[in-house]
């Protein structure tokens, strides 16, 4: 069973037995240490009798020698807690297979056998949720990346596929719906075999699958049913399943999946190849979704929406999500990676394909602002700190710890700077190429530059450096301007820092989406491609009387950090009349890093403050003013850089400094523009609610207008937050309201908490919204607030959601995090040593936070290494969090 710790006595033939093995230092995972297997399993049969807490499973492997492989005599089935009632080979049972740790070795004399191997699981007991486990009365699995291995015995490795035939059987009452991958054979009932009120059903993949995309789910469920005709004609059965009560909150998903299907036929030329496609929404999950072959499952939050329950943001995100998992299908399932390094062949593509589909969907600039704005906030820090990887790491302890923001969010980056250079006709023919060379197979990264190299006609050799070397690179500019011959040098330089493991890096090639702005008319003379492909460059252009203004790095086309400031009169020529909106929005989030760094770090003071603070009050202004913007755009210009980006910009970090420097600002702006933003809350808060892109503008814009009122005027936020909390019809308006409430302190504070909660009681999604918006709240006391919250009867340290909803919005709260006392750094350790037995992978990611402590100002630093320290000592702990930990004190 699942909490089980690995048996000492080895079942099996004791003359086969291993003594108990000393303890010993983790096994380190390497990436060039890859084998093709030795086995293959063409074929494999699942009997499941399910149960909560005992269910039985018969596998029967159909083994084959491979013939590529080394050709040893032993069988070796990865398990991982479990433990095989009976092995037998070829309908014979044997002696010939022995325990080997947590691993089922047999010995075989031929090249093909059928093994058949019973074991017995306690899927109630199973609180990691990988492998089979319980959720709120039903069954389901997760078995990316490793957790099939808890199911069964089986070689857990992608570059095994194989032929799945499933049978479930169970309490008809209980689980009325029996679901697994790929086709609905048959179904009945047959209570000699499988107990009285029960029923069964079979259940046959024919694509050929890893393990790792295995699922099955059993349980009292309702489904929102649909079906989409694809383009060669077949009409394919959609499901979303749900528990009873919450499908009236599935259409939104079921629009997302329909327009993605369509969106992945039109733009990538793919096809769904099943008959049915299943989704079911769970509510314990340690991840977002999984893309199980025509069995996708999915945390709750990414499927449920109505207006009354999810934000703006939420239904965004179910979209980006249902249209993720259904991709994988094509990148992920039908092409699936050879070994786990790499993960980021499947994730970093599939991560580009979901930015497009939604780009294509909404607003793109803004799609890509978000996109910018969550590679800068996450993955910049992880680039830059102990976790720092490639995106094709070369070595793991434990590969849940690489389900990182590097391997998704950069990984989709290294892809689309391909489409930047061979631009997205040339890219399809790449991907074509890709698909058509690979399907089938197991892939790997370097097939899929190859196919790209091949299909698009592009050179890719120096390019894949980008899957080797950590770190982001900077890039420096220097304009030099000759008035005489109106020529203009730019002269590029590229560093990329040294990350641990790789302290010496060689430049790689940088797609720098350039145009130099004529001053005078505010346009400029077509936009070039500059490829940095070394460690200096200079490119070299005539016809300008006057120094230009450079944009650079539009669109965001490569993830890099551009070093040199710009001066700030650049930039608000660039705020103002840059046609590029995502080189507008950087323009002003320019505008303000440079100013709140200069704050932060003493240089910027006197009337070096005043003027700061006037040239972005303006700017402000001008984009208030702006007609030709819409208010969804408008809303992002006002967002201002967050902390954790502004931390990354300074050598060391001073989390109280950058959090009152932010909040001045803030106050500042909403004191000196305090008519412009009451005159936004009065004109958007007039808007009605719908899903247009108008409404949802100005829903934005409305709680944006009360973030800068509450510093400037609390008693004012408070009536006008109030207000919008009493009349809202939607959950935006609500939570925002709530949010800066929150933040506040006083009556309306307290009655509006309690009345969200009242309102929501029993709603999960909206509770776990509850928790979020206090522990991640700028209230002075929200580390207390956290600390009460814990103890909160709704509270619940078993479900991922909750547990994420208070401790990660607390860790993602800089100004309750670095308490200068420490003790929110102890919370976190407390937190990751409690869960840790509970449930290890989910644990780990709590580690991040405490990790960077060595840019830390030395206070602070000292206190988050001792509590990593700390949890060094505790000897229990998991691979997974012992992993991350270590890494952080390297
Ligand atoms: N492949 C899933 C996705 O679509 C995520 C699986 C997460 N697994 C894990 N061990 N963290 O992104
Ligand atoms: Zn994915």
């Amino acid at each position: 069973t699942d909490l089980a710790p690995n048996p000492s006595t080895p079942p099996g033939n004791p003359e086969l037995a291993d003594a108990a093995p000393p303890p010993q230092a983790p096994a380190i995972i390497q990436r060039k240490d890859y084998r093709v297997p030795e086995w293959l399993v063409p074929t494999i049969d699942l009997d499941f009798a399910l149960k909560l807490d005992a269910t039985r499973v018969k596998s029967t492997l159909r083994v084959e020698r491979n013939p590529h492989g080394e050709q040893g005599t032993t069988l070796r089935l990865n398990g991982d807690g479990i433990t095989a009632d009976s092995v037998t080979v070829d309908g014979q049972s044997t002696n010939s297979w022995r325990m080997d740790g947590s691993d089922l070795v047999i010995e075989l004399d031929g090249d093909k056998h059928e093994i058949v191997i019973e074991t017995t699981l306690d899927p109630a007991a199973n609180s990691q949720l990988s492998g089979l486990y319980a959720s709120n009365g039903m069954l389901c699995t997760q078995c990316e990346a490793e957790g099939f291995r808890r199911i069964t015995f089986f070689p857990d490795r992608p570059d095994v596929l194989s032929r799945y035939a499933v049978r479930l059987a169970g309490d008809k009452a209980k689980f009325p719906v029996l679901l697994a991958n790929g086709n609905e054979v048959a179904r009945g009932a047959d209570p000699e075999r499988d107990g009285p009120g029960t029923h069964w059903a079979e259940w046959h993949d024919p694509w050929p699958k890893p393990s790792y995309l295995f699922a099955l789910v059993a349980g009292e469920l309702v489904a929102n049913r649909s079906s989409f005709v694809t383009l060669s004609g077949r009409k394919v059965r959609l499901a979303i399943y749900v528990r009873p009560g919450d499908e009236a909150r599935t259409g939104h998903a079921m629009e997302s999946l329909k327009a993605a299907m369509k969106w992945d036929e039109d733009v990538y030329g793919r096809e769904y190849d099943l008959d049915d496609f299943n989704i079911v929404a769970v509510s314990d999950f340690n991840a977002g979704a999984m893309e199980n072959k025509g069995l996708n499952i999915f945390n709750t939050r990414y499927i449920l929406a109505d207006p009354d329950t999810a934000t703006d943001g939420d239904y965004d995100a179910i979209e980006g999500v249902v249209a993720h998992e259904y991709f994988h299908n094509w990148s992920g399932n039908r092409v699936t990676c050879r070994d786990w390094f790499q993960l980021s062949l499947k994730e970093g593509f599939t991560v580009l394909r979901d930015q497009q589909f939604s780009a294509a969907m909404g607003s793109a600039p803004v799609k890509r602002i978000e996109d910018v704005r969550v590679l800068r906030g996450v993955q910049f820090p992880e680039d830059s700190g102990p976790l720092a990887h490639p995106i094709r790491p070369d070595s793991y302890q434990e590969i849940s710890n690489f389900y990182t923001a590097t391997v998704y969010n950069k990984g989709a980056e290294v892809i689309r700077m391909m489409t930047v250079m061979a631009g997205l006709d040339r890219f399809r023919r790449g991907t074509d190429l890709y698909f058509e060379r690979h399907d089938g197979e197991a892939a790997t990264c370097e097939d899929f530059v190859k196919a790209i190299e091949d299909g698009a006609g592009l050179d890719l050799k120096q390019f894949r450096r980008w899957y080797e070397q950590a770190g982001t690179p900077r890039v420096e500019v220097e304009m030099r301007h000759d008035a005489t011959s109106g020529e203009v040098r730019l002269i590029l330089r590229q560093t990329v820092p040294a990350t641990p493991g790789q302290p010496d890096k060689a430049p790689m090639p940088i797609p720098l989406r350039t145009a130099l702005f004529d001053r005078m008319s505010g346009r400029h003379g077509g936009e070039q491609t500059l490829i940095l492909d070394d460690a200096t460059r200079e490119f070299s252009f005539t016809g300008f009387a006057e120094p230009p203004v450079l944009s650079i790095n539009r669109g965001f086309s490569a993830p890099v950090a551009i070093a040199t400031p710009t001066p700030a009169e650049d930039l608000l020529f660039l705020a103002r009349h840059d046609d590029d909106p995502f080189a507008r929005y950087e323009a002003m989030q320019q505008l303000v890093v440079q100013h709140l760094v200069g704050v932060v770090n003493g240089s910027v003071t006197g009337a070096a403050l005043d003027q700061g603070r006037a040239a972005i009050g303006e700017a402000f202004e001008a984009i208030l003013d702006d007609r030709a913007l819409d208010d969804l755009m408008r809303g992002e210009f006002v967002i201002l850089p967050g902390e954790t980006y502004l931390a990354e910009q300074l050598l060391v970090n001073e989390p109280a400094a950058i959090h009152a420097a932010r909040e001045e600002l803030k106050a500042w702006l909403g004191i000196n523009l305090g008519a412009q933003f009451r005159a936004l809350h009065d004109r958007c808060s007039a808007v009605p609610y719908s899903l247009s892109p108008e409404a949802r503008g100005s829903r934005k814009l409305k709680t944006q207008a009360l973030v800068y009122l509450a510093p400037a005027d609390p008693a004012e936020a408070i009536r006008r937050a109030k207000a919008q909390f009493d009349g809202a019809d939607n959950m935006t308006d609500r939570q925002g309201a709530l949010m800066v409430l929150c933040g506040l302190s006083g009556p309306e504070r307290e009655e509006a908490l309690a009345a969200f909660h009242d309102r929501y009681a029993g709603n999960a999604l909206v509770i776990d919204k509850w928790f979020s918006l206090q522990a991640g709240s700028l209230n002075p006391k929200a580390l207390e607030h956290t600390k009460a919250l814990a103890d909160h009867p709704d509270f619940n340290l078993a479900n991922p959601n909750r547990v994420r909803s208070l401790y990660m919005a607390f860790a993602a709260n800089p100004q309750a995090f670095h308490d200068a006392s420490g003790e929110g750094y102890r919370m976190i350790a407390d937190l990751i040593e409690t869960l840790d037995p509970l449930n290890s992978s989910t644990a780990a990611r709590f580690v991040t936070p405490l990790g960077r402590w060595k840019r830390m100002e030395p206070g602070r630093s000292a206190l988050m290494k001792a509590e990593l320290e700390r949890l060094a000592a505790v000897p229990t702990l998991s691979r997974d969090t012992r992993e991350q930990v270590s890494r952080s004190l390297d």
